[in-house]
């Protein structure tokens, strides 16, 4: 009897304990807010509750001049979206671009979303970095900065990304992220280290190589809005997306061109795209997205084309 009774309640304890865990798991996963894209109004609402435009342009490998131009260029066309990096020595164009379309009257500041990414170098001293890119830009705060990629062997991510969580608190950056994670368990590491949960994923990510994994995952756990870096593929790997059968077929059908299909792909799928481009008929085309939807059938061609293979294989 006696023996009856305590092991009665150990499983009562148990059962208690157990639906008091579960009840908080499942609370804190349903206190999440998955991203909430509006292809209307061409923004998504972060986790932080700010508005970020869906498309914008990608200045990686752009020397000063072109980069100065496409974003003049691309503001003129109508982005309001333009990612840089500190490791991309172009920010000081950029800024000027952003300058130039906004004295001729084009944009205001605020209209405008500037991304920057702090670059491992940068991590011990994240703060003064931060302060060189408004600097160099000729802003006084950012929309967003991404640590460019892990440090795992220092935890030098975890020490810059409290770096920008001050710095949100300063009021010179609106949101802050990650970049270049491509694990539950890595994204983890860092996002339970901090306060601020991520706002941003920068990945890899296109047709041929989708974040299966990672796109649900900092959805559901931390309400991150995944953008995508590579999104035609990268320079050198866009006819392979190009001239694949079923995107020039989708492209056909819409009268447009398979650029035109891959972005609209992302921006339906829930994932902001970042299209480099230095040429003034691609920035054009890379925002001209509003007129023409993909089906469920065609998005669902679209997903099956994944192959899970990235077109850059990093090394750290
Ligand atoms: N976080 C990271 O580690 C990371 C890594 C890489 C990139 N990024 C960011 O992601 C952005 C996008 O990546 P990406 O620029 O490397 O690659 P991408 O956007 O996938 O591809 C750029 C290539 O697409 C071409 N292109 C653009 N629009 C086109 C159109 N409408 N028709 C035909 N071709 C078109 C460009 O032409 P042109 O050569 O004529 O301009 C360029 O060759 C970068 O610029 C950068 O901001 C981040």
């Amino acid at each position: 009897m006696k023996f009856l009774g305590s092991k009665a309640l150990f499983l009562l304890t148990t059962l208690v304990l157990s639906s008091f865990l579960f009840s908080t798991a499942t609370a804190s996963a349903a206190d999440v807010k998955k991203p909430a894209f509006d292809l209307k109004a061409r923004t998504v609402k972060l986790n932080n509750g700010v508005d970020m435009p869906i498309i914008g342009l990608g200045t990686f490998t752009l020397p000063d001049r072109e980069a100065e131009f496409a974003t003049y260029t691309a503001l003129k066309a109508g982005f309001r979206l333009i990612d840089t990096a500190r490791a991309y020595r172009n920010e000081a164009a950029v800024g000027r671009g952003l300058k130039r379309a906004i004295d001729e009257g084009i944009v205001k500041r605020e209209d405008v979303f500037i991304t920057t990414k702090l670059w491992p170098g940068d991590y011990a001293n994240a703060e003064r970095a931060l302060d060189e890119s408004l600097k160099s830009m000729g802003l006084d705060y950012l929309d967003l900065i991404l640590l460019h990629q892990p440090d795992r062997r220092n935890g030098g991510d975890v020490v810059a990304y409290k770096a920008m969580e001050k710095a949100v608190k300063d009021g010179k950056v609106r949101a802050i992220g990650l970049s270049n994670i491509y694990t539950p368990k890595d994204f983890d590491r860092v996002a339970k280290a901090v306060s601020i949960p991520p706002a941003i994923l920068q990945n890899e990510t296109h047709p041929f190589y989708q974040s299966k994994e990672m796109k649900p995952y900092i959805e559901e756990n931390y309400g991150t809005t995944l953008m995508c870096w590579y999104p035609l593929g990268g320079r050198g790997n866009t006819q392979k997306l190009f001239e694949n059968e079923t995107i020039k077929k989708i492209a056909k059908a819409h009268d447009v061109s398979s650029a035109q299909v891959i972005l609209r792909w992302h921006i339906q799928s829930g994932q902001i795209a970042i299209p480099g481009a230095s040429n003034e008929d691609y920035i054009k085309e890379d925002y001209d997205l509003w007129d023409f939807e993909l089906s469920d059938a065609e998005m669902a061609e679209m997903k099956a084309l994944d192959k899970d293979e990235p077109f850059f294989r990093f090394r750290f």
